[in-house]
Order: C-alpha cells, then sequence, then structure tokens
C-alpha cells in the first residue's frame, strides 16, 4: 500500500498505532513498526525525560524501523516538563512525533530544529487547520468514537473525515473508532491517508498490559464505554466498569456543581495505571473506544496488520462490483 503516510513517515502501511498512556511501550511500539505500521512510544507513561530516552534506546534495539513519540499536552494538577522531554526526544534521535491535546506551537521549533515530522492529533476541522498553519507535515483526525479525549464538538468519523478532506493539504490519518479492515478500507474512501488505532492494539500478544484487560475487551460490546467530565469540558471516553459508573452517579448528583476534585480520587491516573499492571479491571477508570465490541480475538501486531491489509483490498475490489 502507498499513501501520503507511508511516504511521509517511511512505513509499508498506512497504520499507525495511537500514543496510549502505561500501554505505549517499547514491546508495543516496536511490534508494530516491525509490522509494517508505525509504532509510538508515549512519553508521560516514563517518570521523566531520561527515563524516556532509555525507553527510545529499548525500542531502538526491538526494531530497526521508524517509530515515534506521542507527547500528549494536556491540563495537569501537576506540572509536567514539557520541552525537556521533547528534548530528551529529540537527542535520542526520534524523527516523527505525535502530539495531542493543546496546540504543539511552543514545542514546534524544538521539533523543527531537529527535521523531525509532527503529526497533531485532534478532534475538529478547525484544530487541524490550526496545526497545518503551525507546520505540523500531518494531522491525525480523531472522531467521537475514539478512545481518550474526544473534545466536545461530537462529531463521528462519518462526517469528520470528509470534512477534514475537504479543507486541508496536509495528509490525513483517521483515528477512532477503527479496528479492523472494514474500518480501514472506509476511512480510505472517506478521504484520510491512512488510519489510527488504540483500543484494538491494546488486544494483540505484545501490548505490554495484563491478560484480563485483552480479555475484558474481547468479551466488552459496543456499548462498554462512558464519557465522564463533560461538565468540566474535558471529556473523556471510559471503559464501563463500576469505577466509571461511581464516577458517572457523581457527576449525575452534583450537576453544574461538579469540580474536578469531586472525581480526582476515582479517576487518578495510578489506580487506572494498576489495572494494566496487576489485570484488576475494576482498581481504576482506564480508557477503550466502542472498538471493543469489534475484537473478538488477540493476535500479534503481525497478524492484525497483514490481515486488516490484505482484506480490505479484497472488501473495496468487491465493493466495486456494485457499479458493474
Ligand atoms: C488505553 C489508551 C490510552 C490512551 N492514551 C493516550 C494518550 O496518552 N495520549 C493520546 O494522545 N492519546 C491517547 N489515547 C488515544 C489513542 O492514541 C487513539 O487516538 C484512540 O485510541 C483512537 O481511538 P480507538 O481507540 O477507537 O482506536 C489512548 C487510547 C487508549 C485506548
Amino acid at each position: 500500500m502507498r499513501t501520503r503516510i507511508t511516504e511521509l513517515l517511511g512505513i509499508r502501511y498506512p497504520i499507525v498505532q495511537g500514543g496510549m498512556q502505561w500501554v505505549g511501550k517499547a514491546e508495543l511500539a516496536s511490534a508494530v513498526s516491525n509490522a509494517g505500521g508505525l509504532g509510538i512510544l508515549t512519553a508521560l507513561t516514563q517518570p521523566s525525560p531520561a527515563a524516556l530516552a532509555d525507553e527510545i534506546r529499548r525500542c531502538r534495539e526491538m526494531t530497526d524501523k521508524p517509530f515515534g513519540v506521542n507527547l500528549t499536552l494536556l491540563p495537569s494538577l501537576k506540572p509536567i516538563p514539557y520541552e525537556e522531554y521533547a528534548w530528551a526526544a529529540v537527542e535520542a534521535g526520534v524523527k516523527i512525533f505525535e502530539t495531542a491535546g493543546r496546540s504543539p506551537d511552543a514545542l514546534m521549533p524544538i521539533f523543527n530544529g531537529a527535521g523531525a515530522v509532527v503529526i497533531h492529533k485532534c478532534t475538529s476541522v478547525r484544530h487541524a487547520l490550526t496545526a497545518q498553519r503551525i507546520g505540523c507535515a500531518a494531522v491525525s483526525v480523531d472522531g467521537f468514537e475514539c478512545a481518550g479525549h474526544p473534545g466536545e464538538d461530537d462529531i463521528p468519523n462519518l462526517v469528520l473525515l470528509p470534512r477534514a478532506a475537504d479543507e486541508l493539504q496536509v495528509p490525513i490519518i483517521a483515528s477512532g473508532g477503527i479496528g479492523d479492515e472494514r474500518g480501514l478500507a472506509a476511512a480510505l474512501v472517506l478521504g484520510a491517508d491512512g488510519v489510527n488505532m488504540g483500543t484494538r492494539f491494546m488486544a494483540t500478544r505484545e501490548a505490554p498490559i495484563h491478560q484480563n484487560v485483552k480479555e475484558a475487551l474481547v468479551g466488552a460490546t459496543e456499548l462498554d464505554t462512558i464519557h465522564l467530565l463533560r461538565q468540566l469540558r474535558n471529556t473523556a471516553r471510559y471503559f464501563r466498569n463500576s469505577v466509571s459508573m461511581e464516577a458517572h452517579e457523581i457527576e449525575k448528583h452534583k450537576g453544574a456543581e461538579l469540580t474536578i476534585e469531586d472525581l480526582a480520587p476515582l479517576i487518578n491516573g495510578q489506580r487506572g495505571r494498576k489495572v494494566y499492571e496487576d489485570g484488576d479491571v475494576e482498581a481504576g477508570v482506564w480508557t477503550a473506544s466502542p472498538v471493543s465490541g469489534l475484537i473478538n480475538d488477540i493476535p500479534t501486531c503481525e497478524e492484525l496488520i497483514a490481515r486488516m491489509v490484505t482484506t480490505a483490498r479484497q472488501i473495496l475490489n468487491e465493493r466495486l462490483a456494485v457499479f458493474a
């Protein structure tokens, strides 16, 4: 497959593994890159910029293919040394960055100085246009379906992708709701140059998370996610479990009076981390998307990517027959 994304990133297939807090480590990123996609390490999963540099070195020992680093620029109770993380990655030789959350404007001189490519992930056409204007080489467009932070506009990819394709000149990566070959084929038809997946890559053999989490995704349906934090304009999608439902009840009860302190003990990131490490899927909140409804197995990254590419080609060929 050759698209503007495979050309830009120097990869074989236009399939990207998006940044994932506590999940995006060297084991997964290298497996995706070895399978011909683009694996991405999540910078803030590492406790310090120096630890990120070590993780980049570890990933490089596991693959000789390109991989990237995600920097997620979101509000945080504790200040995060974003510039130091960016410098650590650049100095370790990283040439591809995925940014998300706030605009990466302030970090662009660091990335540009290193000749690195920046893919900004955002949830609206207006933010994608800003990313293009400030020099991002591509955008990932995260539709309403996505895991993590879907933004506040609630536009699903069936509309968001063609809207983005109408307005943008830079290559577009479709993100959110893609879990198999049908999603890949549809994204290409809607005007994307590639796809980005999070939830589907969690349920792969190489994802460095507890087997219970992978099996929870296999067992779940598309109904098993819930949005929290809408009142605080920081909407996040979580897997439906006892903790996310308790937080949801607090939100309903507090209404307009809700503050982040009301939810902090429940949505605490360290509790989420325990889910992935210890396999207690009720230990805290963790994010996933309705793609869980499409997950029926736990393949290797290579099996997943190979079957997506092969079957997407078949689907597109077969569907052409309707014009006969
Ligand atoms: C467990 C998990 C953690 C995530 N953490 C981050 C993150 O730290 N930064 C980020 O930019 N996106 C994060 N995402 C979003 C993904 O990179 C991707 O945009 C999203 O999963 C796409 O939607 P999908 O899950 O339907 O494929 C996360 C997704 C998952 C499933």
